[in-house]
């Protein structure tokens, strides 16, 4: 973290977009060799897997898009809030359904750290809104990057069709994210920090990324632990034992709970 906010102290006269860029690049490569990360890329991502992945994928983006929404008057969130465009929770709620019927929400299964992210996304929107910029950064670029090829594999991996259970991968009012990533980094870089508000979000960045590494690792865990149990290796089919661990259970998470209770399941995260 030193390093990262000396490089944040030393460059402030740079666009905000490159800055973010340089000094998350070491933890974004961290978070694309995590083992989940690395199993996904290989398209080893299984139905209960992947079900997992998207109850954490939700609590995160519902943490994200209500703090955008309450903030998106804040000059440090206006130039960036595109919720027409970006907006994943109606998307991922689609997806939930589709896998989970329509009592979806009872499933929905998080751990530790999803709810350790959740918390930081709402904490910083109460006391800090300049740094959601850091958040939204990492989770929507990256799902416009690599992304978008986690995405094909999905599908591929699926055998879905259509985009019916991947429309979290779908950005249908973005023509081409090549150029909405662009105009992205422009109106990130129009925003008025002061060099310490400046050096504060670069540190949330950092920050953001090992988050999302943490709740990789979490679920890279679960997923280990959860196989062993089940015996049939986390392949195929989804668990015939629902997810019941709820929201107020998951802060009492414990992965030896987790194995008692689910009788296969695992997640992985994409962006
Ligand atoms: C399988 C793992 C991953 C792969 C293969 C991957 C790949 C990529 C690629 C190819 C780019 C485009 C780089 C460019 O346009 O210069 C990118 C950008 C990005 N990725 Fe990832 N990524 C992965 C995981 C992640 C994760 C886990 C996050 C964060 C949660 C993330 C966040 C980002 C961000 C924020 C960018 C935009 C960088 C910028 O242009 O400033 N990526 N990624």
């Amino acid at each position: 973290m030193d390093s990262t906010k000396s490089n944040a102290t030393n460059s402030g006269r740079r666009d905000l977009s490159e800055q973010i860029k340089e000094v998350t690049k070491d933890t974004h490569v961290r978070a694309e060799n995590t083992q989940l990360m690395l199993n996904y890329q290989k398209g080893q991502i299984t139905l209960p897997q992947y079900k997992l992945l998207l109850c954490s994928l939700y609590e995160i983006y519902r943490a994200l898009e209500d703090e955008l929404d309450k903030n998106s008057g804040h000059p440090g969130v206006e130039p960036i809030y595109f919720p027409q465009e970006l907006a994943r929770l109606e998307p991922l709620e689609r997806d939930l359904e589709y896998f989970f019927g329509p009592q979806w929400r009872k499933r929905v299964t998080v751990p530790a750290a999803t709810l350790r992210y959740t918390e930081r996304l709402r904490e910083i929107g109460r006391s800090n809104p300049n740094l959601l910029v850091a958040h939204a950064y990492t989770r929507y670029l990256g799902d416009l990057s690599g992304g978008q090829v986690l995405g094909k594999i999905t599908q591929k991996t699926m055998g879905l069709s259509n985009t019916e259970g991947v429309a979290f991968f779908s950005f249908p009012a973005v023509t081409s994210p090549h150029r909405f990533k662009q105009l992205y980094r422009s109106r990130m870089n129009s925003i008025e920090l002061t060099e310490e508000e400046r050096r504060r979000v670069l540190d949330e960045a950092v920050r953001a990324f090992e988050l999302n590494i943490e709740v990789f690792d979490d679920l890279q865990k679960m997923l280990s632990i959860t196989e062993g149990a089940s015996g049939d290796g986390g392949k195929g089919k989804a668990p015939t034992t629902p997810l019941t661990i709820t929201r107020s259970a998951v802060a009492q998470f414990t992965l030896g709970v987790c194995a008692a209770l689910v009788t296969v399941g695992m997640g992985v995260y994409a962006h």
